[in-house]
Formats: structure tokens, sequence, C-alpha cells
């Protein structure tokens, strides 16, 4: 078979392969990066070279990325050979832990994934949507009573989801400072990968500790859960301690900065943030956030895989054993399915975005997510309708550093 079946696909000369990940335009930090969206008309399925040299491909076009997150062909197993590591630190750190779920393929990812589902459930989360709201109002409450400006990543975006998260999994919020300052490493894409195993470590020690502790008394949450599976041969206490590791991290770090960044992107969109602010309907605030998370794409260094067997995309080969890299805001910015997808707007129907993966490894937590975006959208400039930057948009800092795009910090007034 040759490598090449249409003139479209490409395979760029050795050196003139781009780097990746690609720096965002300065004056548009919302927009992914120009070369990659350059990439997507030109190129759609094209190499790309990794911090280690390695080349694997970029599938930028939304009909080859679907087509692609539901192909058995292709693993996201990190451990294989070929797999594009985000960094030395990822690489170090799967090589030493087995992998939870994210990173298991079918029938092990679908048998460990089933023990986690239930607390996800559509019905089980809107259960919590007046506690939810009710964590908002106090975060808002004491914001409003304090100085200002003040962070909104601090008092709001980042206390929110981590605290959401704490109650379903049954670690005590008290912590919160240890676990936000090791997870925070966990997704920095320049750790090392002595800081990134330390602090992995950590987690796992403390939360093997909850485990133990969950045992001995039992609650209804879900590390109780996890621990009672423990006793039943079910799952190994490293296992375990995994699973929560991943739960509590992607349970705070992705939702905060959609919390952050959405609200900086509503700010630089007065007309938008008013039909949000001024509706009565909560299906115009569940659009919205749909259309958040369609611009904003905030997993933005593309999920990551490694081919099985030869896989067809765009019409280009990929061979057993190549990298893979689906970037969701190439395809989130397709104009044949989000015409103007450069216009933040919160009434077009967003809801086939994939902000949250697609198919296999579709975020587990997307109903909570959506939960806390709705309500936070929903609360904030309703009840600070003065709400506005205290500081020049370009002295925001970015995070163009992580795994997740977000702010660090977010100065407001009102
Ligand atoms: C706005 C917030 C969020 C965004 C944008 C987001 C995004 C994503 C994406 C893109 C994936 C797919 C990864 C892949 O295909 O390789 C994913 C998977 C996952 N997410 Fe989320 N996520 C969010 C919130 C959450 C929350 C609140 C939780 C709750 C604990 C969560 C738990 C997970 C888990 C466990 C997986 C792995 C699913 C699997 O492999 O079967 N996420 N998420």
């Amino acid at each position: 078979m040759s490598d090449t079946l249409t003139p479209a696909a490409h395979e760029e000369t050795d050196d003139a392969v781009p780097e990746f990940p690609m720096p965002r335009a300065a004056d548009c930090p919302f927009a992914p990066p120009p070369e990659m969206m350059r990439l997507h008309s030109e190129h759609p399925v094209s190499r790309v070279r990794l911090w280690d040299g390695s080349t694997p491909w970029l599938v930028t076009r939304y009909a080859d990325q679907r087509a692609l997150y539901g192909d058995h062909r292709l693993s996201v197993d990190p451990r294989l050979p070929g797999f594009p590591h985000a960094s030395a630190a990822f690489q170090d750190a799967f090589a030493k832990n087995p992998p939870s779920f994210l990173n298991m393929d079918d029938p092990e990812h679908a048998r460990v994934r089933r023990m986690v589902t239930a607390p996800f459930t559509i019905k089980r989360v809107e259960a919590m949507r007046p506690t939810v709201q009710r964590m908002t109002d106090d975060f808002i409450d004491t914001m409003l009573a304090g100085p200002r400006p003040v962070d909104l990543v601090e008092a709001l975006a980042l206390p929110l989801p981590s605290l959401v998260i704490c109650e379903l999994l049954g670690v005590p919020y008290d912590d919160h400072e240890f676990f936000q300052s090791r997870s925070k490493v966990g997704v920095r894409r320049d750790a090392t990968p002595a800081e990134s195993r330390a602090a992995t470590g950590e987690l796992l020690t403390y939360l093997d500790e909850q485990l133990q502790a969950k045992l001995a008394h039992p609650a209804d949450d879900m590390l109780s859960d996890l621990a009672g599976r423990t006793r039943a041969g079910e799952l190994t206490r490293h296992e375990a301690a995994m699973l929560g590791l991943l739960l509590l991290g992607s349970g705070h770090e992705t939702t905060a900065n959609m919390i952050a960044l959405g609200v900086l992107a509503f700010l630089e969109h007065p007309d938008q943030l008013a039909v949000v602010r001024d509706t009565d309907d909560p299906q115009v605030v569940a659009g919205a956030v749909e259309e958040m998370l369609r611009y904003l794409t905030v997993v933005h260094n593309g999920q990551r895989r490694v081919a099985l067997a030869d896989v067809e995309a765009g019409g280009q080969v990929i061979h057993a054993g190549d990298g893979v890299i689906i970037p969701g805001a190439t395809g989130n910015w397709e104009a044949g399915h989000f015409p103007e997808p450069d216009r933040l707007g919160v009434g077009r129907d967003a809801r086939r975005h994939m902000a949250f993966g697609f198919r296999v490894h579709q975020c587990l937590g997307q109903p909570l997510a959506r939960l806390e975006l709705q309500i936070v959208y929903g609360t904030l400039f309703r009840r600070v309708p003065t709400l506005r930057r205290a500081a020049d948009l370009n002295r925001i800092p970015f995070k163009n550093d992580g795994v997740v795009y977000g702010v660090y910090e977010l100065p407001v007034t009102w």
C-alpha cells in the first residue's frame, strides 16, 4: 500500500516538520494557534515534532478526528513504543505507575470505568444542583464581602470544582492546599520527571491513607465505594488510589480553567455576557456553556494515541507504531461544522463540539462540568453585573505551558 492515498495528504520533509505544541497569537488568546489552523486547512494530517524529536501525526479535521476517536486500532496505552508523550515527566510517570482507565484500552478500560460511572449520570448530577448552587453563592458572598480587586481563580474558579469533587469522593476539603498544589505539578508540561514523580507519589500516599480510613469508617462517597472494591478483590490498593487520583485531578483542574477563562471570554464579549446575564431561560445558559466549551477547548494539547495497526485518516496511511495527536480545537473551529468559528456566539447550536473528546474515552465528568459551568455563568454575572477585569488583557498570565489551557490569575473588580 502506498503511504499517501490522495494528493491532499501530506508528509513534510524532515526539517520542515513543525514543532508541537504551537504558540498562540499574543493578541488572540482564545483562538487556537495560527500554525495549527494553517495545517488544518492545508495539510489536515501531517507530521509534527515533539520535545523528544519524535514526529507523530497531527490529525486536525473534524471528520477524521471523530473517526479516529472510535477506532480500536488506536491505543491510549502510554507504555507502548511510539506513544506521543506530552513531556519527559509524563513519560516517566507512566513508566513508573500502571495507568488509570484514561490510559487503558477496552475491555480493561470499560471494566474499570464502569466502577465509577454511577455518580456521574445526568440524574445523579442534576440532584446536586441545589448543593452546587449554594456553594457557588457562598463563594460569591465571601468574594463580595472581601477587598477588591480579587483574583477570581482563587475566589471562585478553583475552590468551587475542588469542593464539589471533594464531596463526591469523600476527601476532606481542608486538605485542598495540599492536593491543589500537587495536582498543578501534574498538569504542567515543563515539570521535571523528579518534580512530577514526587508530587504524584505524595498524592498516591495521601489517597491510599484516605482509602484505608474509609475501610474502617465507610461513608456515602466514592472513596468508600472504591475501598470496598479493594476488600472484595475487584481492585488493588494501587488501582484504587490511581482512580482517586484521576478523579480528584480531572475533577477540578479542567473545570477551574473553564470557569476562569470562560469568565474572561465573557468579559471580552459584553454582548454575549448580556445574553447570559439577562435570561430567565436555563436552556439559554446551557447553550452558552456548550458554545464556551467549543470556543475555548481548554484541553488544548491534543488527545494522544498510538496506532496498533495501519489506519487511514484523511487520505494518509498512519502506520502501526506511529503516534497520533488529535487536537480538539481545530475540529471545534472548523467552519463547515461551526460557521464563523472564531465568533463567540452563545445562541448557536454547538452541541456537537469535541471539547470532552468523543466515543470510547469521552469525558466521564461532563455532566458535572456542565452543571458547574451553568451555575457559575448563570449566577456570577447576574449577582455582580458590574464585574470587570482589573488588569490589562496583556498582563493576564495565560497557561500556555499546561496541558489544560486557562489563566493563572484573573484580577477582577466591580
Ligand atoms: C470543563 C471541564 C472538563 C473538560 C473540558 C474535560 C475534558 C476531557 C477530555 C477531552 C477527555 C478525553 C480524553 C481522551 O480522549 O484522551 C476527558 C476524559 C475524562 N474526564 Fe474530563 N473534562 C472536564 C471535566 C471533568 C470532570 C469534572 C471530571 C470528574 C471527575 C472528569 C473526568 C474525566 C475522566 C475520568 C476521563 C477519562 C474517561 C475515559 O478514559 O473513559 N472530567 N475529559
